[in-house]
């Protein structure tokens, strides 16, 4: 564990991150490490937050300089932030808030981004350009939505399935992609396979929300489920020739990203990255 408090002084920069359950979290040590590798006066420590509206107002207060918002309040923040960027606002959902003083006044703005879906892009264009791509995604919840709004960004050819259709259909209307029924997947034929459900997730590790032999068709599988890492899917993935991105891939750049909208620099990537796999060593 490293020592953050070393660094402390009246000049430190505090982040956070504000959710209900956040003791869990890696994001503390992913981006105590990164400022301590750029040598920076700033700390990020988990914020147990009961109430959305009194969080916001406090951080303000108390001078916060940004936070990462986490379950369940990455829509609920929404109606607390004074300016939202155009694609956390199609996605419905903030994951990171900037505070800083407006150009013209002394008077402090919270600014509201969504990294999710650029975590998500980055992880995958390590191997397939997503210009063009065709691109399934699995899922009808808050993960589908971020994923397949980032994926339009990108250019690519979104095609969504949930288990639910009443739900998946909805989606799919929102992001004015195809829609088909869980029953329909061996019709489909991608480049990108993207798991945005839970299927997968401890305890039911032996559960894969696609059969081994329809996987081959598709040059690369992404599973957001990073518990355990090496899930069944992502197994069956690599034994088929797929290659493959897992769910510490998406966390990391989306902390990059974070890291990014709040000091303006690089994101110190080897040093997060080793934080967070070192969980699943
Ligand atoms: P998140 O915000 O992480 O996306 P969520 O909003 O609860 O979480 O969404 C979970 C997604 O996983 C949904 O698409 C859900 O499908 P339903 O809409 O049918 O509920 C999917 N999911 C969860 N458990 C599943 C299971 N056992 N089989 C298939 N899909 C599952």
């Amino acid at each position: 564990m490293q020592d953050v408090t070393r660094n402390i002084t009246g000049e430190t920069k505090i982040y956070g991150i504000i959710g209900n359950p956040v003791h869990h979290s890696m994001s503390p040590e992913m981006h105590n490490i990164a400022f301590r590798e750029h040598g920076m006066n700033s700390v990020y420590i988990a914020l147990p937050t009961s109430h959305i509206s009194d969080g916001v107002r406090g951080l303000k207060a108390l001078g916060f300089k940004g936070v990462s918002i986490t379950i369940p309040y990455k829509q609920d923040v929404i109606p607390f932030v004074d300016v939202i960027d155009p694609v956390a606002e199609k996605i419905g959902a903030i994951n990171t808030l900037v505070i800083k003083k407006g150009e013209d006044s002394s008077e402090k703005i919270v600014y509201g981004y969504n990294t999710d879906w650029i975590g998500a892009n980055r992880a995958l264009e390590e191997k397939i350009s997503l210009q063009g791509s065709r691109v399934l995604v699995l899922g009808a919840g808050g993960s589908a939505r971020a994923i397949g709004f980032g994926l339009l960004e990108a250019g690519a050819e979104v095609i969504l399935t949930n288990r639910t259709a009443e739900k998946g259909r909805k989606l799919a209307g929102q992001l004015g992609c195809s829609f088909y029924r869980t029953d329909e997947l061996g019709q489909i034929q991608a480049d990108v396979l993207v798991n945005a459900t839970s299927v997968g997730m401890v305890p039911d590790t032996e559960k894969t929300p696609v059969p081994k032999d329809l996987l081959s068709g598709f040059k690369v599988v992404m599973d957001i489920v990073y518990a355990p890492l090496q899930t069944r899917l992502i197994k069956e993935a690599q034994s088929v020739g797929c290659q493959t991105v897992d769910g510490l891939s998406m966390l990391l750049y989306q902390g990059a990203a974070q890291f990014k909208l709040w000091t303006g620099r690089e994101a110190p990537l080897d040093v997060m990255r080793e934080v967070l796999y070192r969980n699943f060593r």
